[in-house]
């Protein structure tokens, strides 16, 4: 049985996974580890560097040249690929079109999936991601699969790319976008997006942000750590 507490949050492209990872983190005082963005900095190095997603050798040659690192500022957690701070660039359309495709990746989620195992070795922490509850983390004491009503998820996404100043992304990209990846992630070879048996399902078409930390709260609560 492992010591420390591991809260893992699964569930399709933008349903709202690390707005609660990050509510829960800062109110249990646990580290959040976003697992997504280690995936979208691995397609950045990819793209900047012309990186052939099928090409064996290229893509292990690749790996060992790339270092990331989180560091957290307020429970948002920012990331490093290799030194530099990418936390924005990576949620741009360039990085979301290519990222189901080398997230699908063997070699790559090997390599992802062993850091993260590494980052909650000890810890308590809150990750969150496709395949938490399934393959990093199968013993992990809380399991959340979260979903929400497609277009919903879409008018959330956009919303948050025209605040960061995209101009040229329109609804309808943005909702093919997230169809394709959730297709690609549930249908891949590697450890697809599939809801865990023993994880709590949460819709939150319809709950506030606090409705969610307060269910959450709730299932959390057993597992916590006594004073
Ligand atoms: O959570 P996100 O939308 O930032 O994740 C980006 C992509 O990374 C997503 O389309 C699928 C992939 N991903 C994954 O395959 N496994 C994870 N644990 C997290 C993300």
């Amino acid at each position: 049985m492992r010591k420390n507490v591991v809260i893992a949050i699964d569930g399709y492209s933008s349903c709202g996974k690390s707005t609660l990872a990050k509510a829960l983190a800062k109110q249990l005082g646990f580290i959040y580890i976003d697992s997504g963005a280690m995936y979208r900095a691995v397609t950045l190095f990819f793209i900047r560097n012309q990186v052939d997603v099928n090409d064996e050798a290229a893509v292990k040659d690749a790996l060992q040249h790339i270092e990331l690192n989180f560091h957290s500022r307020d429970y948002e957690s920012h990331i490093l690929l290799n030194g530099e701070e990418v936390s924005d660039e990576i949620r741009q359309m360039p990085v979301s079109e290519r990222v189901s495709e080398v997230s699908a990746n063997k070699l790559v989620r090997h390599d992802m999936v062993k850091q993260q195992q590494r980052m909650g070795k000890s810890k308590n922490i809150v990750m969150d991601g496709r395949d938490i509850g399934t393959a990093v983390f199968e013993d992990a004491q809380v399991k959340f699969f979260m979903t929400a009503d497609p277009k919903i998820r879409a008018e959330r996404r956009f919303k948050e790319l025209q605040s960061k100043g995209d101009t040229v992304t329109t609804l309808e990209d943005v909702f093919e976008n997230l169809a394709h990846r959730d297709y690609a992630d549930t249908t891949r070879a590697e450890s697809p997006l599939t809801r865990a048996d023993d994880a709590i399902i949460l819709d939150n078409t319809e709950l506030t942000q606090e409705e969610q930390l307060a269910f959450a709260l709730e299932k959390v609560q057993p597992f916590l750590p006594k004073p």
